[in-house]
């Protein structure tokens, strides 16, 4: 339908109702994860969302006409998305400038060697200018400190960037799990990964507007783009690197006036019961071990087998091949601390609890076969 109708959510003056849809869907989403005093854009994905977010990182500490400015530092964990780093190299900040701060046996960024690591940056005069936490890691599903992040950012005057691509949209259900969203300055999330939507849909929330405007600006006039409210330029071509944008909102408007916020609620915390069903079977069982804490809907885990003990990663790959072959579940797979691990990741409101059933017997029964 959104092909069809190809209205351009550029400005007004080219797509009004796809531009009053967009608004409305994501200040529903903004208020829907508690940060109901942000605004924001649709963007094809996290990734393109994490690029957006760090590019006002980089505008609000080191303004493009900022001619000669050394260039700034930011802080991630280790276990970031790899769209962080790709981030900091696409805005030519320099791959070398992206500290990657280790992580405790939950896999959440360490806040002392954070704070020790901006120590170390401003002792030998360079410039941080953002801090990047995850609410929810690719990997286990880790939810940093975020509210102890933001204190560190705003002690030493940092932008605070989360990635909650994966995991940000959990707050629907469980906000207990993410707390601190509501304290970042920028924050990314899919609609297309734990909100059911089909692909491209990703979403930018800001808490500052005008930081949007400066960074997307045209001309670097930011007098004059932050004075134009004219009703021709509302829109979002002005807060996005996009100028002809895709009516992504539709699908997401639709689905959330058919099933409403109850109806994503209650799938979301089935999600996070089938893993943690899943993490209970991992636990109750003497061949399966579980690699890391389950904090949202991604289980990390691994099958251990007598006579291959000594080469688990092969015997777990190999494992996740016949799985995968036999065609009733689909695992994915991480490296936890150096080790091969199995991952199942509950984004999908069809599954069921014969489904995690499914998982564990499917596992088991190639196990078997070796
Ligand atoms: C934590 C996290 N950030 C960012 C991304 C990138 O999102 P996208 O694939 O929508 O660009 C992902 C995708 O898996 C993710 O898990």
């Amino acid at each position: 339908l959104a092909s069809t109708l190809n209205q351009n959510a550029t400005a007004w003056r080219s797509a009004p109702a796809a531009i009053m849809i967009e608004r409305t869907v994501v200040a529903s989403l903004a208020a829907a994860i508690g940060c109901a005093e942000f605004s924001g854009s649709l963007t094809g994905g996290g990734s393109a969302a994490n690029l957006m977010g760090l590019a006002m990182a980089r505008e609000a500490k080191i303004p493009a006409n900022d001619d000669g400015a050394p260039t700034g530092v930011l802080y991630a964990s280790t276990e970031v998305h790899m769209s962080i780093p790709k981030a900091v190299a696409l805005l030519g900040l320099g791959r070398k400038q992206l500290r990657l701060v280790p992580v405790d046996e939950a896999f959440r960024i360490r806040l002392d060697l954070l704070e020790q690591a901006i120590h170390d940056d401003l002792r030998e005069g360079r410039r941080p200018i953002a801090i990047v936490g995850s609410a929810g890691t690719v990997n286990t599903g880790a939810v940093d400190p975020l509210e102890a992040i933001a204190a560190l950012a705003k002690k030493y005057g940092l932008w605070f960037h989360i990635d909650g691509a994966y995991g940000a949209l959990a707050a629907i259900a469980a906000p207990e799990r993410v707390c601190g969203l509501h304290l970042a300055d920028s924050l990314s999330l899919d609609a297309h990964k734990w909100l059911y939507q089909p692909l491209d849909c990703g979403c930018l929330l800001y808490r500052d507007r005008a930081a949007a405007r400066r960074a997307f600006s045209f001309t670097g006039d930011y007098a004059k783009v932050l004075a134009t409210e004219l009703i021709e330029s509302f829109g979002f071509f002005d807060e996005s690197i996009e100028l002809s944008r895709r009516f992504r909102a539709l699908k997401l408007w639709l689905s959330w006036r058919f099933h409403g916020l109850e109806g994503f609620r209650a799938a979301i915390g089935r999600d996070l019961r089938h893993a943690r069903l899943l993490a209970d079977a991992i636990l109750a069982s003497e061949s399966l071990e579980l690699l890391a804490p389950v904090e949202l809907s991604a289980v990390c885990f691994r099958a251990v087998h007598p006579r291959w003990m000594d080469d688990l990663d092969t015997f777990n790959a190999e494992l996740l091949r016949k799985v995968n072959a036999r065609g009733n579940i689909y695992l994915s797979n991480a490296t936890i601390s150096n080790r091969f691990a199995l991952r199942a990741c509950f984004t999908n409101h069809r599954t069921t609890e014969a489904d995690v059933a499914e998982v564990v017997r499917s596992v088991l029964d190639a196990a078997s076969e070796f």
